[in-house]
């Protein structure tokens, strides 16, 4: 019998059995976790990654976490970590070395791009950012030191697809590890390991944990690379407290009601932006138009609530009133948690140009009323107004 996600959900990461009929995992809190008899202990270190051994590696929450989106996404486990960021520097620092290549998206989110730049630069490695667009035209980018090609599709600051599975035909044939941000997709609208990702990345934080109220991230990776990206996990101490491993279960449950809610929401409130006289473009891959639309309806069973909106010609003065003028839309970093967000997009582009007809505004789309969403942004539409007449 095929189980579906949202089944999966419901289901995923938890035992009452275990739990005295409780329907949830516990957070279960230690450092020290007590064995038997120094038999018992040197064989929980030697499943330290898998069941519980120390707290730095995880408790039996981290582990019911790890369990639950790894089965989700159809990987063959998943390493929790304490941020998106950490997920994404951790899973670089795995596969690069001294003298290798990184293939870089240009869209890539910008603090994974300075890592790249600060750091991985420091210790040698050298990164080509690429153009999102490349698909199977990536081979002529591909040294023989190529390690890693580096995805994140759509860029969640402007939205643009790629073609993960012909990038990752060539990147395999190459020799080289397929690494995909998909905090946008998420394990239940985009199944990486069916598209040739090895290492998926989430930023938890967003959708997964779904309230912003938890810094969460997590790896899911293949089993040919898993032992490759745990040990450097353990290695940097990267360690996760189980309080937000509960949270990142308990949004778990309703990730599938969530996301049908902020897409049904997104795509009206984009639908009507784009009707707009104040609007050049909206950058929303679920929006038939859309460049990217193509391919995401073939490797995509679905949108998360975050796109941009980008302004014909106009002042900053005038875009950030609009931003301002919202009542609905906090202005804040991250996405993904039950309310709008406003910020406006600034991208740094190297390897691509970025020049939008004017300023560039991302909005998430919330779980609150699109009607109200909608209102409100025509306040923020007045508010420009007012300003660019100045
Ligand atoms: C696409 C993407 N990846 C990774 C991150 C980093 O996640 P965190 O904020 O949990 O470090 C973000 C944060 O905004 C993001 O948008």
């Amino acid at each position: 019998m095929t189980v579906r996600k949202d089944t999966l959900l419901a289901h995923l990461g938890r035992d009452s059995a275990r739990y005295q009929g409780a329907v949830n995992t516990p957070v279960v809190r230690a450092s020290t976790i007590l064995s038997a008899s120094v038999a018992e202990f040197e064989a929980a270190h030697s499943r330290r990654f898998t069941a519980p051994f120390y707290g730095r590696y995880g408790t039996a929450t981290t582990r019911a976490l790890e369990e639950a989106v790894a089965a989700l996404e159809g990987g063959y486990r998943a390493i929790a970590v304490p941020s998106g960021l950490a997920a994404i520097n951790a899973s670089l620092l795995a596969f690069l070395e001294p003298g290798d290549h990184l293939l870089m998206v240009d869209t890539a989110y910008g603090p994974a791009r300075r890592f790249c730049n600060e750091v991985l630069a420091k210790q040698g490695v050298l990164t080509t950012f690429y153009d999102p667009s490349i698909g199977a035209g990536i081979e002529l980018l591909m040294r023989p030191e190529t390690r890693v090609v580096y995805c994140e599709t759509p860029g969640s600051l402007t939205f643009e697809m790629q073609d993960v599975p012909a990038i990752a035909e060539v990147a395999h044939r190459r020799g080289a590890v397929v690494l995909a941000d998909n905090t946008w997709g998420t394990p239940y609208h985009f199944a990486s390991f069916t598209h040739g990702v090895d290492v998926s990345i989430h930023a938890a934080t967003k959708y997964i944990a779904g309230h912003s109220d938890a810094m969460l991230g997590l790896i899911v990776v293949n089993e040919a690379h898993w032992l490759t990206v745990r040990e450097t996990v353990a290695a940097y101490a990267y360690s996760v407290s189980p309080d937000d491993c509960f949270l990142g279960l308990r949004g778990l449950r309703t990730l599938g009601v969530r996301l049908k809610q902020h897409q049904a929401s997104a795509l009206k409130v984009a639908q009507w932006l784009a009707g707009r006289p104040e609007i050049a473009r909206v950058a929303f891959p679920a929006l038939p138009g859309d460049p990217g639309h193509a391919i995401w309806k073939r490797d995509f069973t679905g949108a998360c609530g975050l796109f941009a909106m980008e302004l014909k010609p106009v002042s900053k003065a005038a875009a950030d009133a609009f931003i301002d003028a919202l009542d609905f839309f906090g202005i804040g970093a991250s996405w993904g948690g039950f309310e709008s967000l406003a910020v406006p997009v600034h991208a740094v582009r190297t390897a691509t140009t970025h020049q939008p007809a004017g300023p560039m505004i991302r909005l998430h789309i919330g779980l609150e009323d699109a009607d109200d969403l909608i209102a409100d942004l025509e306040t923020g539409f007045a508010a420009l107004h007012l300003v660019a007449a100045r």
